[in-house]
């Protein structure tokens, strides 16, 4: 499928699932070495992360655990504006070397609330890998530790990420087309 169509908006394909998969079993690998012997967690952040989670995952072939989170975000006031908060966190991550899974860092918000909650769980280490990075977009100084795709500031869908709850299914990751709305 070359363009699919999401309630009002055209999107164009942009990266096949087996650039993602190739990408994906490269860092696998990469992971695997640096955090061998160190029984790292894995927080994926859900939603959009969780077809990157399960390719990533099946091929880390070292000890490690894995505990799946959601940043919840709801309008604070207006001199908070958006605030973020993290749900889904059972086990103690204190001593833990962490190893964050995220979809896409755009302004870098969620990212940096999410760290912000995490250092005061004192983890040994926060390593921060996403699927994509609009670095373009950044209105926080986030520096992931491994991007695997770096991208402008086009809207993507597909592979897990979402448009209106639409196109999480789609294999490979598309854009939107200029003009798209209709
Ligand atoms: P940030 O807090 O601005 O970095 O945005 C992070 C969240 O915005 C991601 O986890 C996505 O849910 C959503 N997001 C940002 N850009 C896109 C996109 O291009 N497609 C789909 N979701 C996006």
């Amino acid at each position: 499928m070359e363009q699919v169509h999401i309630e009002d908006r055209t999107f164009e394909l942009f990266i096949r699932y087996e650039s993602i998969k190739d990408r994906v079993m490269e860092i696998a690998k990469e992971i695997s070495y640096k955090f061998e012997h160190l029984d790292p967690v894995f927080l994926p952040v859900l939603n959009g992360s969780f077809m990157f989670t399960a390719d990533l995952l099946k091929n880390v072939n070292i000890k490690s655990s894995v505990q799946f989170i959601k940043v919840a975000s709801y309008q604070g006031d207006s001199s908070t504006g958006q605030v973020k908060s993290l749900l889904g966190l059972s086990d103690s991550l204190t001593g833990k070397h962490i190893i964050i899974l995220e979809d896409i860092i755009d302004t870098g918000l969620t990212m940096k609330h999410l760290l912000e909650e995490l250092n005061k769980q004192n983890p040994a280490s926060i390593f921060v890998v996403t699927l994509l990075y609009k670095k373009e977009s950044l209105q926080y100084p986030i520096n992931p530790d491994i991007a695997c795709f770096n991208i402008t500031q086009e809207f993507v869908v597909g592979y897990g990420l979402d448009y209106e709850g639409y196109g999480r299914n789609l294999r490979h990751i598309y854009k939107e087309r200029v003009n798209s709305k209709q």
